[in-house]
């Protein structure tokens, strides 16, 4: 048992990371998983009742200090660190001129921020182990031009070049660095996303939920467990000759 390998998924107290966190347990991974909301410790009670071994942190992904401390206390307690999954994100949907220079710094902070804080403490003991993947959250958002939502794919956007430009600086280590761009996924952050839409143009819920669940080829949004079986894809050996990509997981959207 202590030889099995080591995920650290971000952002897994809801949605995709939620989903990633129970992929690699049970796929027989030790996972340490960190959110800014407190209800990630249910999920690591969760995982911890199905037999699974689990370290939960409550924290910030854009604060140095939290994330420092989180990677230094998975080291000590699982002495190395396969997967690094960053999941963490927000969102703001706003016309461009409503949204404030503290929501953009926000939203940047946590995405592109939260995802360079990771790296840069993760790499150390990867570069030592002379192995490791990460999987990073792109978006359709940082492929095609969604309205209202210019500081969101902006840093998408972000996130899938800074995914690039990592895999060739540790390609000479042996890691891979790799991103996942999912369409729309029914989970809290997309639910808060429609409703907002909804309040703003006096849609009801349910119609712009079909408008935009016709995004998809399949009229459908994806479950969170269907992006988790890419991001697990991408993290496996399975994978070993992917570095640099980023994969679509948007059931056709940017194709169209
Ligand atoms: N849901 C979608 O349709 C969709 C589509 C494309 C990309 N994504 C991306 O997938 C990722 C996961 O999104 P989701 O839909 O599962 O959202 P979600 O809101 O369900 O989950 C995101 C989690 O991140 C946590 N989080 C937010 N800020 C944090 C911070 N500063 N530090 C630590 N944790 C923080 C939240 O508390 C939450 O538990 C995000 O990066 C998102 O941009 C989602």
């Amino acid at each position: 048992m202590s030889e099995s390998k080591v995920a650290v998924i971000t952002g897994a107290a809801s949605g995709i990371g939620r989903a990633s966190a129970h992929k690699f347990a049970k796929e027989g991974y030790r996972v340490a998983i960190m959110d800014l909301n407190e209800s990630i410790r249910d999920v690591g009670e969760e995982l911890r009742d199905s037999g699974h071994t689990c370290y939960d942190f409550v924290g910030d992904v854009a604060n140095e200090a939290d994330v420092s401390a989180f990677i230094a206390e998975t080291e000590k307690r699982y002495g190395r660190i396969d997967v690094l999954n960053c999941n963490a994100g927000i969102v703001v949907v706003k016309p461009l001129e409503d949204t404030t220079f503290e929501e953009f710094s926000k939203v940047a902070a946590v995405n592109i921020g939260g995802t360079f804080l990771c790296h840069k403490y993760v790499l150390p003991v990867m570069k030592k182990q002379r192995k490791g993947s990460i999987v990073n959250l792109g978006s359709v958002s940082g492929h095609v031009g969604q309205t209202e939502h210019a500081v969101y794919g902006a840093t998408k956007g972000a996130v899938i070049s800074f995914t690039r430009a990592v895999a060739w600086e540790l390609a000479g280590y042996n890691i891979r660095v790799n991103s996942v761009s999912p369409g729309s996924v029914d989970t809290p952050m997309l639910r808060s996303d429609i409703q907002l839409e909804s309040t703003r143009t006096g849609i009801p819920f349910e119609e712009v939920k079909k408008l935009r669940e016709a995004e998809q080829a399949f009229n459908r949004w994806a479950d969170p467990s269907e992006i988790a079986e890419a991001i697990y894809f991408l993290a496996s050996d399975s994978a070993s000759f992917v570095t640099g990509s980023d994969l679509l997981v948007d059931c056709g959207w940017v194709a169209k």
